[in-house]
Parts: structure tokens; C-alpha cells; sequence
């Protein structure tokens, strides 16, 4: 049966692509945004902003599921106890929820937003789903070509990743979305386990690019907690999503 689906964060980088995989599963896709928009191509928006509560009843009413993607430097964790709220005076059935792995491990102010409001999510009585993706190509790409920029790049010494292409979690958040709720998934990571410095050597490399790059130790708490791998799920436990980082430079650098 067609659900009606909220979706916060519809008009990001990983709404862009859940959103035509649930209107192609049938369902009626509610987008919520803080820009006001003509609903196009079967999907209603509806302007709010997470970070006002009084006009969240309207995005909510009548809704089956809420998928919560939106999310900003700052203010994650108040966007979500508002949004939580707001759905659970709606009578919302399921929750689902995107975090980050290491948000409980890693000590930056970022993480700790996502750890409180998956500590919302979970403490709503709203049965909930929530997945914990690493980062995404599309925001290691954009660091790559800010620190290409400069003529001698500084790479924090020491810190790995293993990105995950936004495809490939927004494939799995509609597996969750469209399932029963069922509490917190394994975490979703990329394929390969890359230091800092080879993300950007291959991205320098994928336009035909030279740079000189510098290691430069990163201080503090989070430098630790990055050295000690704390932003990485290695325990086996991990999904890993099937494209790479070199699969993602050829798609878009060619
Ligand atoms: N990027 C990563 O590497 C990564 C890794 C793990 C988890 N995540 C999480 O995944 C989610 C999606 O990330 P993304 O990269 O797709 O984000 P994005 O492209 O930066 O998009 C952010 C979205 O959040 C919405 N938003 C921000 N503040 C809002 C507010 N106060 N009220 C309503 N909507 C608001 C924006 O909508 P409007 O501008 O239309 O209002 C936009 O759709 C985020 O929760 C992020 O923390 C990201």
C-alpha cells in the first residue's frame, strides 16, 4: 500500500537520490525544505524550518514515515528533538534517522550533534530506524578541490577514511524505510580504507593535476581520536557499499 513519506533533507545531496527511489516504489513523497517550492514530478513540499517548531505540524500531519536527512554544520541535535516531537503528536509510525559512524567515538562538535539526536530518535517511543553512514564521496570531492587550491596542500597526518558513495546509503535507507522498524543497522561504509593523502593524490590525479602535499599533524582530542581510527567502523560488522572512489573520480571527473 502507498505510504506518504516525509522527507527532510529531500533537496540535498543523499535526498536527490532517495527521493525518486521512493516515488518509483509508489509512495507519496513530502519534501520538507526551508525554501518554499512548486511541487514537480509527484512531489509536494512543504517550507519549514527544522529549527522552528511552530511550523512543523503541517509537514507531518498525515504522515506514514519520516525519513530525517536534513542536516547543517550547527543545530542538528535541536532540529531533531523538534522534529521528533512534531511526530509523535502526528502519531508517526516510523522513524528513520541518518548519523554518522563515530559520532559516539569522535570528539568534535559535529559528531556530538548526531550522537544527541540519535539519543532523541531513540528516546521518542516512535519506532525507529537509524543507519550510521561514513562520508560521503560528494563531501570528500568538495574538500579535495577547496584544498587544491592552494599551491602546497596541507594533509592531517595520520587520519583515514573510507567514504561511501551517497547512492549507495540512499539505496539502503529505502530498504529501511520501506521495512519494519527495526532499531539501529550496521553501519554503511565505502569498499576501501583510504589515508587522507591518497583521497587526494587520486582526486589531483583524476584532473591531470599536480600538488605538492605536506603532512601536518592535527592537534588535540579529535586529532587522536582520527589517528586512533575512531571515524571508522573496522570491526567487521559494516555493510560496505560496492562503488569506489576512483569509480566516483571517473564518473565525475572523467
Ligand atoms: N555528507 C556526509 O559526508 C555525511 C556523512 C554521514 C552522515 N551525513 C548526514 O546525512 C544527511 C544528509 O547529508 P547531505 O550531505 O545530503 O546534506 P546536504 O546536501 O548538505 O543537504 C542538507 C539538507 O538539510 C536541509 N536542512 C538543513 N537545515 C535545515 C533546517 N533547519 N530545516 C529544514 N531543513 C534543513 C537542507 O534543506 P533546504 O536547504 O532545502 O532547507 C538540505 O536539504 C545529513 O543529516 C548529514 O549530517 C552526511
Amino acid at each position: 500500500m502507498a505510504s506518504t513519506i516525509l522527507v527532510t533533507g529531500g533537496t540535498g545531496t543523499l535526498g536527490g537520490h532517495v527521493v525518486p527511489l521512493l516515488l518509483g516504489a509508489g509512495h507519496h513523497v513530502r519534501v520538507l525544505s526551508r525554501h518554499g517550492r512548486e511541487d514537480v514530478g509527484g512531489v509536494e513540499y512543504v517550507a519549514a524550518d527544522l529549527l522552528r517548531p511552530e511550523g512543523l505540524g503541517i509537514a507531518v500531519d498525515g504522515a506514514d514515515v519520516v525519513l530525517h536527512l536534513a542536516g547543517g554544520p550547527k543545530g542538528d541535535d535541536e532540529a531533531t528533538r523538534n522534529l521528533v516531537r512534531a511526530s509523535s503528536d502526528a502519531g508517526v509510525r516510523h522513524l528513520v534517522y541518518i548519523s554518522v559512524i563515530g559520532a559516539d567515538r569522535v570528539p568534535l562538535g559535529w559528531f556530538g550533534t548526531k550522537l544527541a539526536s540519535e539519543q532523541a530518535v531513540r528516546a521518542s517511543g516512535i519506532p525507529w530506524s537509524g543507519l550510521r553512514a561514513a562520508q560521503f564521496y560528494d563531501l570528500i570531492l568538495l574538500m579535495a578541490q577547496k584544498m587544491a587550491k592552494l599551491p602546497v596542500v596541507p594533509v592531517p597526518a595520520g587520519l583515514c577514511f573510507q567514504p561511501v558513495d551517497s547512492r549507495d546509503v540512499a539505496d539502503r535507507l529505502v530498504e529501511l524505510v520501506l521495512g519494519e522498524p527495526s532499531g539501529q543497522a550496521p553501519d554503511l561504509a565505502g569498499p576501501k580504507v583510504y589515508g587522507m593523502g591518497d583521497l587526494i593524490r587520486m582526486y589531483l590525479q583524476a584532473r591531470g593535476t599536480r600538488r605538492l602535499l605536506v603532512p601536518v599533524p592535527m592537534p588535540g582530542k579529535a586529532g587522536r581520536a582520527y589517528r586512533a581510527g575512531e571515524n571508522l567502523s573496522l570491526d567487521g560488522t559494516a555493510m560496505l557499499g560496492e562503488r569506489t572512489w576512483e569509480d566516483f573520480l571517473a564518473e565525475r571527473l572523467g
